[in-house]
């Protein structure tokens, strides 16, 4: 496991503890800080539909162990039986949140030991468990990458960064997407600020990153989601950085609701428009962002704030989770393998088919 300084006040997101998976319930934070311990894969199944893990690479780390405790409940039985197990595993897991695309991305990982023949299913238990916990060390070595890649994109002396939704330690194994950025370019440039979007329905930025912030010591005010064109347009915000939950084939990406918003109030004023995610976020398979899949959320989401009502009564409610920001509003994707121009559709499809780059020699397409 890592360094536990990669975590805010040493707190994991989330840990595999030899048969069972420990995680932070995200919907507590901050006012409590609660563990939630995970024993079987309908446990975890449960924690990322009702949110006490969530944010893209997290909810993929949090999958493939939830398909290691299947296995290793499933281990004794034959060859038959196991893989009817996993299969059970694997469909339960997928239909918990539909957008994230690094929820498939680790199922389909962990399937390709389950499915190997040659193994028996103890030692395909045993392998992935392996490879669970070397899919949450990657995480994490890939947020480190991002930072570093991004920190090299943002070299004003004073930048003043705008995130939208929680894209940080907690969203992932450790360190972050777009907090990642922001916690590397603090590191090089300790006047940084940030505005923190709140990120309703789940405020998500009010809650989680904005504790992650006052954790860190990096300085940031916490906004509503309307106020964000206010300081963009007085020139407040230099940049803008959010991280994604799926990013088709020609760069569209998918991040939290008000994302898009954000990326129109960008374009309009001249600021730069970064999304920050793994190569792994990257779903070659889709064209543009039309395929890809928006979850609809409970409407108490909306009706509601912290458990108390704040809407009529029989009100019809929408409640989309994600929206899609258009390749042409973004500035840059920075990923784990190097920095991405447009058009996006050739340089990411190169990254992808390239061995690493050597570490701290950005690439840039
Ligand atoms: O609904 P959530 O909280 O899972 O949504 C999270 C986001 O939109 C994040 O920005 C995205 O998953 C990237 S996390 C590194």
């Amino acid at each position: 496991m890592s360094d536990p300084s990669d975590h805010p006040s040493a707190v994991r997101t989330i840990e595999w503890r030899d048969g069972s998976v420990l995680m932070i319930d995200q919907r507590k934070l901050p006012l409590v800080e609660e563990y939630v311990t995970c024993s079987t894969w309908e446990d975890v199944a449960e924690a990322i539909r009702t949110m006490v893990i969530r944010g893209a690479p997290a909810i993929g780390v949090a999958a493939a162990m939830g398909m290691a405790l299947a296995a290793r409940a499933a281990r004794e039985l034959p060859r038959d039986g196991f893989t009817r197990a996993l299969q059970d595993a694997t469909k339960g897991l997928f239909s918990t949140r539909p957008t994230a695309v690094n929820l498939g991305w680790a199922l389909a990982e962990m399937e390709q030991v389950w499915r190997d023949q040659a193994l028996a299913p103890k030692a395909a238990a045993e392998a992935m468990e392996r490879l669970a916990l070397q899919i949450y060390e990657d995480d994490v070595a890939s947020c480190r990458s991002i930072g570093a890649y991004g920190a090299e994109l943002i070299t004003v002396e004073e930048p003043v960064i705008l995130t939208h939704c929680n894209a940080g330690a907690l969203a992932t194994a450790g360190y972050g997407t777009a907090l990642g950025v922001v916690r590397a370019v603090f590191a090089r440039r300790p006047r940084l600020r940030v505005f923190v979007d709140e990120t309703r329905p789940f405020l998500q930025g009010a809650r989680l990153t904005a504790w992650e912030m006052l954790h860190e010591g990096i300085p940031a005010d916490l906004i509503t989601d309307s106020m964000a064109g206010y300081f963009i347009s007085k020139g407040m915000v230099t940049h803008v950085v959010v991280g994604a939950d799926r990013i088709a084939a020609n760069g569209d990406a998918a991040n939290k609701i008000g994302t898009y918003t954000v990326s129109v109030l960008a374009k309009e004023h001249d600021v730069p428009f970064y999304v920050a995610a793994p190569l792994s976020t990257v779903d070659f398979a889709i064209p543009d962002g039309s395929h890809i899949p928006i979850e609809e959320r409970d409407e108490a989401e909306v009706t509601h704030i912290a458990g108390s009502r704040v809407a009529p009564e029989g009100v019809r409610v929408r409640n989309p989770a994600f929206d899609v920001t258009p390749a042409r509003n973004i500035t840059a994707i920075i990923t784990d393998r190097g920095v991405v121009l447009p058009p996006f559709g050739a340089g990411l499809r190169g990254l992808a088919a390239e061995p690493l780059s050597k570490e701290g020699d950005p690439c840039v397409r």
